[in-house]
């Protein structure tokens, strides 16, 4: 994720020591690159959804993400708590929006680069064993991504405590891990604002497409580390 450091510097003198002490650090996200071409995706997300949803979607809430976490840091050094408890839904929402197309963009691959090639190793014998077989995974996802009302996305996860994968959908923009200790492993973005432009309103058939992008390989390495 990519983030940088803007130092607020907040000078405390000492008067007994004559030392100036400072810093109160206040960390700003920045729009991390793609791994791959806008138009690299085609034709299951066209290029132009993919730019859009890339310089405009996901920079808007790093945009209003990095404002309340500025706002949050006034309020905090002013010691206004109504401010603070105000701020959390945009934090919640932005941020979420962040932390959601940042995996977003690392579950998808281009064809060519290995995108739809179903998972190996240790994830691909976890999802035979709780899921039946690949397919019965993906037609469960599918048909919950469809079902989600309104905006949303649907997940693969791993429950950090039974160690079972779970399928889970979450509304608006709040992230895999508010529903509990389970860690994303491929997250779908069922927002309209990931497939109108191509499918218009039938999301069933972007959640058809959308496997022959989906970046097995990556969902595999989260899958093993967390299981490490
Ligand atoms: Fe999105």
């Amino acid at each position: 994720m990519a983030l940088r450091s803007l130092v607020s510097r907040k000078t405390l003198g000492l008067a007994s020591s004559g030392l100036k002490l400072q810093f109160r650090g206040l960390q700003t996200f920045s729009l991390p690159d793609l791994p791959y071409d806008y138009g690299a995706l085609e034709p299951a997300i066209s290029g132009e959804i993919m730019q859009l949803h890339h310089q405009k979607h996901h920079q808007t809430y790093i945009t209003n993400y990095n404002k309340a976490l500025e706002q949050l840091h006034h309020a905090m050094e002013k010691g206004d708590s109504s401010a603070v408890v105000k701020l959390q839904s945009a934090i919640k929402f932005n941020g979420g929006g962040h932390v959601n197309h940042s995996i977003f963009w690392k579950n998808l691959a281009p064809a060519r680069e290995g995108g739809g090639e179903p998972p190996h190793g240790n994830l691909g014998w976890a999802i035979d064993e709780d899921f039946g077989s690949l397919e019965s995974l993906i037609q469960k996802m599918s048909a919950e991504g469809a079902a989600v009302q309104g905006s949303g996305w649907v997940w693969l996860g791993l429950d950090k405590e039974s160690k079972k994968l779970v399928i889970e959908t979450t509304a608006n923009q709040d992230p895999l891990v508010t529903l509990g200790p389970l860690v994303p492993l491929l997250g779908i973005d069922v927002w309209e604002h990931a497939y109108y432009l191509q499918y218009k309103n039938v999301r069933p058939d972007y959640l058809k497409n959308i496997w022959k992008v989906v970046n097995w390989k990556y969902a595999g390495e989260v899958y093993d580390k967390e299981r490490a």
